[in-house]
């Protein structure tokens, strides 16, 4: 089976796209981090510890919790595997849009999933619309990711609460997905605190987005409660965290002042494409994070991609279809760029515009005729708005 298609696919493409698809912290990798790692030769050639001692205990300091109640994967997606593949859950609620791992994982254990449909009116926030379809469906296991990605928005704390209070008192698993939250000015311990009130409760999230390193994957959650814990635990693989990747995370952890130069990055040039975007006529959807959902015509996407600018097209977000993409917050310089490009394709369009009804007909008569050939989003039975 193919893999499910994300951002980032630049393999194959020719030397010269920018990647505006993948959502990592602009500043990129730490570059003295990895001269320093080269200097340990170790890494590669010893076992890495299982335990992740080391990092769990760092962790642990960072987050104000206790290492045994952290463990570490390959990247977050490892963790939702083996969340998946520990809880064995028969009944699954998700959001949909959302990240599509939460159902890759859940479609390896066979769960029956129901989509929480979000709905655009609603600028794709969670509305008290879902606690009825916590409530209906009673879903052994919930995933909502804070921010939601590919939307970028927040949950505020007291609806948040609520979710968790319901999830704890009907016995579902709340997992909340917490990737990006390092780029908003969210309180990450909040979250933390309310593991011990909350023993349902999973916190899945990575270095890979904060320090913009998908290649060395290191993900980590975090759970008070034993007994499910260590059901989650006996589904990884072993020596799945590279000692590369421990050592990077420990490294990394002593970075706070790249993080916030990160986070001040992002903040002013999210501020900057939503504005220029915005005024072009696009429509861009309320974001804290590092990236951001715009909806505009079809064919903006792949005339960026002949320009050689790579965003993400959404049409493969349930509930999202070909009109919507999602750009990342880059640099200046290149976010600059990107509306350049846009704006040459807006005027473009405008002299294609001219060609009359009649040529736009024939371009939708010649496009059915290749329908194969093009990316059409495809309509599921499966988007079926529970609980809206
Ligand atoms: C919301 C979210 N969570 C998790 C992941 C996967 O993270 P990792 O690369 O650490 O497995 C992604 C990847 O795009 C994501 O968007």
């Amino acid at each position: 089976m193919a893999h499910d298609f994300h951002g980032g696919e630049i393999y194959g493409l020719e030397d010269g796209f920018v990647d505006f698809s993948v959502n990592i912290n602009p500043l990129g990798f730490p570059e003295n981090v990895w001269k320093e790692m080269l200097e340990h030769p170790e890494l590669a050639t010893l076992y890495p510890d299982q335990d992740c001692a080391k990092l769990r205990k760092a962790l642990g300091k960072k987050l104000g919790i206790a290492p045994k109640n952290i463990i570490c994967g390959n990247g977050a997606s490892e963790i939702f595997s083996m969340i998946a593949r520990g809880l064995k859950p028969e009944k699954a609620l998700v959001t949909a849009p959302t990240f599509s791992g939460y159902e890759h994982a859940l479609r390896q254990v066979g769960a029956t999933i129901a989509y929480h449909r979000l709905m655009e009116q609603d600028q794709f926030a969670l509305t008290e619309t879902y606690i009825e379809s916590l409530t209906d469906f009673k879903p052994n296991i919930a995933f909502l990711c804070q921010p939601n990605n590919p939307v970028g928005n927040l949950i505020d704390h007291d609806f948040l609460e609520k979710i968790m209070d319901i999830c704890e008192q009907q016995e579902t698993f709340l997992v909340l997905d917490i990737c990006f939250l390092g780029f908003t000015h969210d309180d990450e311990r909040w979250y933390y605190k309310k593991l011990s009130t909350h023993p349902h409760l999973i916190l899945g999230s990575a270095f890979t987005k904060l320090y913009a390193m998908p290649g060395i994957r290191l993900g980590y959650m975090a759970m008070d409660n034993f007994y499910d814990f260590d059901d989650i635990v006996d589904q990884q693989t072993e020596w799945s965290v590279s000692g590369i990747a421990q050592w990077v995370g420990q490294r990394v952890l002593e970075e706070s002042d790249y993080v916030e130069e990160g986070r001040k990055l992002v903040d002013e040039e999210r501020a900057y494409l939503t504005d220029q975007l915005t005024r072009m006529g696009f429509t861009v959807f309320p974001s804290e994070a590092n990236f951001i959902l715009v909806k505009g015509d079809w064919r903006v996407a792949d005339s960026l991609y002949k320009k050689e600018y790579l965003v993400r097209k959404a049409y493969n977000f349930k509930g999202l279809d070909n009109e919507y993409f999602r750009i990342a917050v880059k640099t200046h310089e290149e976010n600059e760029e990107l509306v350049w490009a846009l704006q040459i394709i807006q005027a473009d369009m405008i002299t294609f515009q001219e060609i009359g009804r009649q040529g736009i007909d024939d371009m939708v008569a010649i496009r059915e005729m290749h329908r194969d050939r093009f990316e059409m989003p495809e309509i599921t039975d499966d988007i079926m708005g529970f609980g809206v």
